[in-house]
């Protein structure tokens, strides 16, 4: 066989194990290869096809990276129009519709799903391959952002399970984007001074719509199809046995659908999938109710907006208008300045919301919002309510704009905003506000993680100036809580036993709870292992500091600036005479207790050698991200583990700084470098 048939049968192979993999991750949700097998294959594909472009296809899992972005995009007609569904907003608008469909056609059986709240999309194939994809635009026309679908993983480029011949195919879908991809995706654009998407639909559209696909690749979207609209060949009998068959071809399905017969059981459905609908990782905004056969529904037919046989249950809405009363100031603990907006209380969805976080400056001057406007608050899922906009045609004309202040409200000291960043900072040391974030943070599960000591007590503390300082909790005396509202012997003794123990903390937990600029748990973790005591760490240089592998310049000289100041210097040693030293580390190696997670090709040793790195300092190689991982190490290329660990919260370390935590590597497990084979 010809050497280009040989390449060209591989890469075929690697595509369709590749995409298998993809399906079987993305859609299925159960992986069965690891993230490192996963690269490599992919990594093969991308030579094979970089070295030979006429090898590369249009189906090709290497296209879902993102191409070259568009200047616009063209305009498709949809072969069937898109429309939209009638709503009901009660189970007596609901039953009403129920009561329609029985004197049209006689009893049903209904199907059940989610409404999830995104973006309407079409995707037309053709041979098995994904040809088209487009929104809904007005029903009729909409835009071709097949580039940016294609980025989604959980779309097929090409239909699985042999159905290639049932060829030319529509179906239909919602694009959404994840909660917690919206959290990250929003605070991304906050640090970089980007206005702000009000809601997941809008972060949604606004991605689908880049003009340029690797943006829209890298915000993570996904998507449940729902309908079949198109098919050559036998068309199944019922809308369930279509999501079936949708199912076996390779879309993801969502599995919350049920079939139910009578009103009884579709209005129970409704109600449980309402009452899911803050765990759910995604927006819903109602339930559709769809008669199951197609005979019926093609019976029931259409008026002019809106199909007869199908309707939208919506649910309460998550948006409402309400009255700006002011904007306050909050100081964060290091000294961040965030406008808050105060709200008339107003119940959305079931929670009273009062207050909305406005960002900074710069979005509050982009929003226009003064304070006395009517404005429309937004909340989604578990994500902080939103102000999305004010009702300008409800203003007196006496609404003041906001300013944001010269000193802080809290000390009085300016505050400052240095050129080039978006935010406003108080940068006074004792600002009481700064103090109160100090001892909440000293005392928090990740830095002393002091038992019952929570920010209720410590305020209380501060107001009866029992504390003034992190170093003062070591003085608290039984007597002093017996003072505090809520205490009494047991409690006081508990606490009072909790503060002892934390006298001997580990290094790394003491210089979290510093509350050091930009020493978070990594660089603290990665200090105590470089370190063994807090004294050699202050008398480090900047330069030598910074010439650690995994700390940059920025995180050097706030270390550095941390260690040279009296006051800290003060502190530190009021600490020291009160008998609270930093342990180094705990028993059995310098990664103790840890959790360790790899994800992508680590350049310098093999990823079994990484493993066994953790466990000799007895740390724990995590299987699956989850939130009890400390660390996800990530390599070149990091597969899907990398955007969900992102999503949870979980501090993502590169190979230099892994080793950096777990030490050298040892002699004989450097990684070989591949020999070539031909
Ligand atoms: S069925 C004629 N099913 O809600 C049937 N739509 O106005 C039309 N949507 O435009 C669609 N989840 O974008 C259907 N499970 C679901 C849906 C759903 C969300 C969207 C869709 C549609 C709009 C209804």
């Amino acid at each position: 066989m010809a050497l280009d048939e040989t390449l060209r049968r591989r890469a075929e192979l690697l595509r369709k194990e590749i995409e298998e993999h993809n399906y079987r991750y993305y859609v299925l949700d159960s992986p069965t290869i690891s993230d490192y097998e996963y690269d490599m294959l992919l990594k093969e594909l991308e030579r094979l096809e970089k070295g030979h472009p006429g090898l590369a296809t249009p189906d090709s899992p290497t296209q879902r990276v993102g191409g070259a972005p568009v200047s616009e995009f063209a305009e498709v007609s949809h072969r069937i129009p898109m429309t939209s569904l009638d709503n009901t907003y009660n189970p007596d608008e609901l039953r009403e519709f129920h009561a329609r469909v029985i004197k049209a056609v006689g009893e049903v059986e209904y199907v059940v799903e989610p409404k999830i709240d995104g973006l309407g999309v079409s995707l037309v194939y053709e041979n098995g391959v994904l040809l088209c994809g487009a929104t809904r635009g007005d029903g009729r026309t909409g835009e071709d952002v097949t580039s940016n679908l294609r980025t989604i993983r959980s779309i097929p480029l090409r239909l699985r399970g042999g159905k290639e011949q049932i060829g030319e195919i529509e179906v239909r879908g919602e694009v959404y984007l994840p909660i917690g991809k919206f959290k990250s995706v929003n605070e991304e654009r906050g640090k970089n001074g980007e206005p702000v998407f009000a809601n997941p639909r809008n972060a949604a559209a606004g991605s689908i719509r880049q003009l340029n696909p690797k943006i829209a690749a890298s915000r993570g979207l996904d998507i449940f199809t729902y309908t079949l609209a198109d098919l050559r060949g036998d068309f199944p009998k019922t809308h369930y046995e279509s999501l079936e068959l949708m199912k076996e071809l390779g879309f993801r399905i969502n599995p919350l659908i049920r079939k139910c017969s009578g009103m009884d059981e579709v209005l129970s459905r409704c109600r449980e999938l309402e009452e899911m609908r803050d765990s759910l990782d995604y927006e819903i905004d109602g339930a559709v109710i769809k008669v199951d056969s197609f005979e019926l529904q093609k019976k029931l037919g259409l008026t002019s907006k809106h199909p007869r046989w199908a309707v939208a249950y919506k649910f309460a809405a998550r948006n409402r208008t309400t009255k700006l009363l002011d904007i306050e100031i909050q100081v964060g603990r290091t000294g961040k300045i965030t406008p808050v907006a105060i709200l008339e209380p107003v119940n959305i969805g079931g929670v009273t919301v009062s207050r909305a976080t406005l960002h900074n400056a710069e979005e509050v001057e982009r929003k226009d919002v003064r304070i006395g406007d009517t404005v429309m608050v937004e909340r989604s899922g578990d994500v902080i309510p939103q102000v999305v906009r004010p009702l300008p045609e409800m203003r007196s004309g006496n609404e003041p704009h906001f300013v944001m202040p010269g000193a802080c409200p809290e000390c009085g000291k300016p505050l400052s905003k240095p050129v080039g960043e978006v935010d406003t900072r108080c940068t006074n040391n004792s600002c009481p506000a700064r103090i109160l974030w100090r001892l909440k943070h000293f005392a928090s599960r990740d830095s002393l993680d002091i038992e019952g000591l929570g920010p209720q007590t410590i305020i209380q503390l501060l107001d009866k100036g029992l504390i003034e300082d992190i170093a003062d909790i070591f003085e608290l005396k039984r007597q002093d809580l017996l003072k505090l509202e809520g205490f009494k012997e047991k409690s006081a003794g508990n606490l009072i036993s909790s503060i002892e123990k934390s006298r001997n903390a580990e290094l790394a937990r003491l210089l979290n709870g510093l509350g050091i600029r930009e020493v978070g748990r990594f660089t603290a973790q990665l200090l105590s292992s470089r370190y063994k005591t807090l004294e050699a760490l202050s008398s480090a240089t900047e330069e030598e500091l910074a010439g650690i592998a995994g700390i940059g310049p920025k995180t050097a000289a706030s270390i550095a600036t941390y260690f040279a100041s009296d006051e800290n210097v003060a502190l530190l040693k009021k600490l020291s005479d009160l008998g609270v030293s930093a342990r180094k580390g705990t028993c059995g190696g310098r990664l103790a207790g840890r959790k360790f997670l790899f994800t992508g090709s680590l350049e310098s040793i093999s990823r079994g050698d990484a493993e066994k790195l953790v466990t000799s300092q007895g740390g724990i190689v995590a299987s699956g991200v989850s939130k009890d991982v400390d660390y996800v190490v990530a390599g070149s290329d990091p597969g899907s583990k990398y955007e969900k660990a992102k999503e949870l919260g979980i501090e993502i370390i590169g190979e230099s700084e892994f080793f950096g935590l777990a030490g050298p590597v040892p002699n004989g497990s450097k990684k070989q470098t591949q020999k070539t084979l031909f």
